[in-house]
């Protein structure tokens, strides 16, 4: 990935997403060409970790951004899900206001989905919105979470249930920084990709092996896609959903111990043999799913009971008072969606869990 690569977003703000080995040092070059230097204050958002990483003073992207004229600041935030809250927005906002920050200024995200959602929240609030850059360092925010515009913290009824719709000017992806980043977490954004696969582009699970960067370019393509014709998740959007709707209860279930990613993979297996023994898929889709899950070792989270995960589904932001949207693959590469009566909710997750006990 030596050359520069570029997908256009069309939704209501049209953006780019670059991706080239070693981008971080010219990040202040494109990013100057959508909000010039002149006059103009950034603020670079970044957990602890990422900070010693990638937002010293001395390293490319933040000796770039003072080189090209920025009136550069950083707001650094500890690492992790619990810094995903209102109260961290509220004191970043305070930060920028302290900052003397004005609408011509800008934040740029540079960090996993935590980070982006965060930002991008205080973003989208902050003097009622302003401009936001993301530059995602973890495999699931450049695969996912930094492209479609949605921003959130979590509160105490679970996770990202304050949040806003809030497009990038940019997004800038350098490969590079995942040499630094753990395996699990690298597991983690490896299921969105393999998710996207089992939306919509069967092709994926070759690149998995054959290339991680354009496995990436292809899973954004599919969310590209998707968000394009639904930003705002009226309807279609609602098939990047696959697997959450049962992935979140395991993660609530569990504490949050259970990473989003393997909690999204047994939610995906789960969902689909389900939906394959009530007939609702074409073509089975499950035994494809379980040999992805073995391939890359996740494990399948069999520990709750169907009543506990469908009382914490019902909490899901995907209800409405009656019925949740269940996203399912019906064929290999193709996803379709069904409303369920939340009734019926209980006896269809524990058709999935007494199928995987089988197997
Ligand atoms: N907005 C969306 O569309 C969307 C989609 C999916 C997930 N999400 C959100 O994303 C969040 C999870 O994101 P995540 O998995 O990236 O978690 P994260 O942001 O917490 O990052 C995981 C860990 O990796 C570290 N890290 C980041 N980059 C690194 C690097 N290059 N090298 C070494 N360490 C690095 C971080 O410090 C952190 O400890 C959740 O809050 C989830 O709700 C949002």
């Amino acid at each position: 990935m030596t050359q520069l690569q570029r997908i256009t977003v069309r939704t209501s703000k049209q953006y780019d997403i670059l991706m080239k080995k070693g981008l971080l040092a010219d990040a202040a070059e494109h990013i100057s060409a959508v909000l010039p230097p002149e006059g103009r204050r950034c603020c670079v958002v970044c957990d602890e970790t990422v900070c010693a990483l990638y937002g010293q003073k001395q390293q490319p992207l933040m000796q770039g951004l003072v080189s090209a004229g920025y009136s550069v600041f950083e707001y650094i935030f500890k690492p992790g899900e619990d810094s995903k809250t209102i109260a961290s927005a509220e004191d970043l906002c305070r930060f920028l206001s302290q900052n003397r920050f004005s609408r011509h200024d800008f934040i740029i995200a540079l960090g996993g989905g935590v980070c982006g959602d965060l930002a991008g929240f205080a973003a989208s609030i902050y003097m009622r919105g302003i401009p936001f850059v993301q530059i995602p360092t973890t495999l699931l925010a450049m695969a996912d979470s930094s492209v479609g515009g949605k921003t959130g913290v979590n509160t105490e009824a679970g996770k990202n249930m304050i949040g806003t719709f809030w497009q990038p000017e940019l997004v800038l992806m350098d490969p590079d920084v995942l040499d630094t980043l753990e395996e699990r977490h690298l597991l983690n954004g490896l299921a969105e990709i393999i998710k996207a696969g089992f939306i919509g582009d069967g092709s994926i699970f070759d690149a998995i092996g054959d290339n991680l960067c354009d496995a990436i370019l292809k899973a954004i393509h599919v969310k590209r896609k998707i968000i394009e014709e639904d930003e705002r998740e009226a309807g279609e959007r609602r098939l990047l959903n696959l697997g959450h709707t049962i992935g979140h209860a395991i993660e609530k279930c569990s504490s949050y111990t259970v990473p989003h990613g393997y909690a999204v993979m047994t939610g995906m297996y789960l969902t689909s043999l389900a939906a394959d023994d009530l007939g609702w898929s074409e073509k089975p889709v499950s035994g494809l799913i379980k040999t992805v899950m073995d391939a890359f070792a996740y494990p399948v989270y069999l520990d709750y009971s169907a009543k506990e995960l469908s009382a914490a589904a019902a909490c899901d932001k995907k209800r409405d008072a009656e019925t949740i949207i269940i996203t399912y693959p019906d064929k290999p590469g193709h996803c379709t969606m069904k409303s369920l009566p939340i009734s019926e909710l209980e006896d269809f997750i524990s058709n999935g869990l007494a199928k995987a006990a089988e197997h």
